[in-house]
């Protein structure tokens, strides 16, 4: 579901303010109905006329993307300096999924569906985002379950988290590990590390549902197929049946 203005707008027809002021003045319809509300949500099944004529809307695009170090994960910056979607050449107006910090690296999703961004998004046992942890300082087990138990941080509670010890390295003063988690929150990972003395270095998400890194150097993308779009849309359907 995306709001009437943005379906408009991204249709090329007009900027969000003008479309805003098309629905107000009566001139839009959605399945042959008059509408005049601001923010009605409508589907990709639904049509949508302006001033009778039916509007083409914007195809809808899927990319994986490997983030590099040193991007920012958002549409534009003001200090203008390059972004995630800049990475992307494409001419729908696509936006990430979630954010990765500006210095986390790994799997980043991008794309212009609403729908499909806001499935991933919410947070869903299904929807583990996996990743690969170097923190500063020899990690031991009572951190370790600290973290998996889920630790509160300036009154945010971080939730369980699956934590897998990799290595540690005495000559570095290293360890690494393999976090699980579900949610999106900022910083999530660095909080939960730093909460237990043990600052994270370096962060790559491995992992966000089925998407993973395979054949993706860092900074290169792919689109998505039809079959994953399809499957993170039975998510959808799976909890509607629960
Ligand atoms: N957790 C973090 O701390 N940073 C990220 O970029 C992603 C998860």
């Amino acid at each position: 579901m995306e709001r009437l203005q943005k379906v408009i707008a991204n249709a090329g027809i007009a900027s969000r303010r003008k479309a805003e002021e098309l629905i107000k003045e009566g001139r839009v319809t959605v399945n042959g109905a008059t509408v005049t509300e601001l923010g009605t949500k409508v589907t990709n099944k639904d049509i949508i006329k302006v001033d009778g004529k039916q509007i083409e809307k914007e195809k809808k695009v899927y990319y994986l993307l490997n983030k590099p170090r040193g991007i920012i994960t958002s549409v534009t910056d003001d200090k203008e300096r390059k972004t995630v979607v800049d990475l992307i050449p494409c001419h729908e107006r696509i936006y990430p999924v979630g954010r990765l910090d500006y210095d986390t690296t790994g799997v980043l999703l991008l794309t212009n569906d609403g729908e499909f961004a806001n499935i991933l998004m919410h947070p869903n046992d299904k929807v583990e985002k996996v990743y690969i942890v170097k923190v500063k300082g020899i990690i031991k087990g009572d951190a370790i379950n600290t973290i998996k138990n889920g630790v509160t941080v300036d009154g945010i509670s971080y939730e369980r988290a699956k934590v897998k010890l990799r290595k540690t390295d005495y000559k570095t003063n290293t360890s690494m590990l393999t976090v699980t988690i579900h949610e999106g929150r900022n910083h999530e990972v660095k909080k939960m590390f730093e909460s237990v003395g043990f600052p994270v270095l370096k962060l790559r998400r491995e992992r966000e549902f089925i998407f993973d890194l395979k054949g993706l150097k860092s900074g290169e993308y792919r689109k998505l197929t039809p079959k994953e779009v399809a499957i993170v849309y039975s998510l959808e359907k799976g909890k509607k049946n629960e």
